[in-house]
């Protein structure tokens, strides 16, 4: 039997650097030490720390399979130790995501975003990992759309047997904790029903319709549901398999080349443009955005990541930034007016109940003409 080999990424914004925009090197320093030592004692295969904004994103391979309380405890200590660093350096909302003082044995529910996965490496595995900062996992709904089910996008649609009888969508309803598994192209139009109310549907994990394999997993942690009031936007991640029976490597970045408008930017209650960038240029400092999306690829190698590449770091999306900024600037004019402010009650900060009350005697009841 061919060892099974699991993707681990999980992500918490435990500080930032200066405000809201960035990660500080020593926390991504410690956070190395921490997993390397992991790697070591031989729990981890393989793991790699970046960030994207303020988000210190943890990406290790194992062989402890998903949910598994090991590779949790290891992250959540990680988050715990560099909350510690930004204590001492005062960085700004240290252990921000920690919502939780002690840990019970998964992250999920406790701050943290999760996207795990687990799979047999084929002959050549490539698989791309997305981060964003400021937005919330609704943000995934339109690209994994495009990748996965529209022909537009994905060619292979059409012309690849592999995948030509396409893919399953397992889709969350947020609000009620439900999944619910649509399948594509014949479920296409229920499908889109959902999805496009990204701020309660959720794509979860998309799978091949011929086989049941994993094509993609989002994290689809809502943290101001988890914790019942604003803690900051979700910030999510994804993981998703590529090439060989699965859209190309170009057919996934495809869809990111249109900078669609998703909900988060400057305290968690705007919409604005996907920023699709490289790591270097993922600290969103306008308005705290516009919302960034980075993309770091790699190939499995025996659990071993070879990589990454910086995806987005190419020419080909120069156009793609200037007119994310171009309808960043549109998006501003609003000011304070629907729907550069996200609805009130998708709002993550709101002072309307303080005001209702302040004004509630001074409501008149409207006369019939
Ligand atoms: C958005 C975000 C920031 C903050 C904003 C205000 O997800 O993190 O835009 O909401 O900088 O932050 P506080 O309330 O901490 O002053
Ligand atoms: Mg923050
Ligand atoms: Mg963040």
């Amino acid at each position: 039997m061919p060892e099974k080999i699991t993707i681990s990424v999980i992500k918490a914004d435990i500080g930032g650097y200066v405000g809201h925009s960035s990660m500080h090197p020593d926390i991504i320093e410690d956070a190395n030490k921490s997993l390397r030592q992991a790697e070591k004692s031989g729990m981890l295969i393989d793991f790699y720390v970046t960030a994207c904004g303020d988000d210190l994103e943890l990406i290790m391979t194992h062989r402890l399979g998903g949910d598994n309380e090991k590779i949790h405890k290891l992250a959540w200590e990680t988050f715990e130790k560099g909350t510690e660093v930004a204590k001492k350096l005062k960085l700004y909302g240290a252990g921000q995501d920690l919502l939780s003082d002690s840990f019970s044995g998964n992250v999920k529910g406790m701050g943290p975003g999760v996207a795990e996965m687990e799979i047999i490496e084929r002959t050549s595995e490539p698989i791309l990992i997305f981060m964003a900062d400021k937005t919330s996992p609704g943000a995934w709904n339109f690209p994994l759309y495009r990748m996965f089910a529209d022909p537009f996008t994905t060619a292979g649609l059409i012309i690849d047997p592999k995948i030509h009888d396409g893919f399953k969508f397992e889709v969350l309803d947020v609000y009620e904790n439900k999944f619910i598994t649509l399948s594509c192209p014949e479920e296409m139009y229920d499908l889109l029903v959902f999805l496009g109310a990204s701020n309660r549907y959720m794509v979860n994990k998309i799978f091949r319709k011929t086989d049941n394999e994993i094509g993609a997993v989002a994290s689809t942690q809502k943290l101001f549901l988890i914790a019942g009031e604003y803690v900051g936007k979700d910030d999510p991640v994804m993981i998703v398999r590529s090439q060989s029976g699965f859209p190309a490597v170009g057919e996934v970045l495809e869809p990111f080349a249109f900078p669609h408008i998703v909900a988060g930017w400057m305290r968690g209650s705007h919409q604005g443009p996907l920023m699709p960038v490289s790591f270097k240029q993922a600290n969103p400092t306008r308005f705290d955005g516009p919302t960034r999306v980075i993309c770091a690829g790699f190939q499995l190698s025996d659990g071993k990541l070879i990589g990454p590449r910086d995806m987005f770091d190419d020419p080909s999306f120069d156009e793609t930034r200037r007119k994310a900024n171009e309808v960043a600037d549109y998006f501003r004019r609003h000011g304070p007016f629907e729907p550069h402010r996200l609805p009130l009650e998708e709002m993550e900060y709101t002072t309307m109940p303080k005001v209702m009350k302040k004004l509630e005697g001074r409501f008149v009841q409207g006369k019939k003409a």
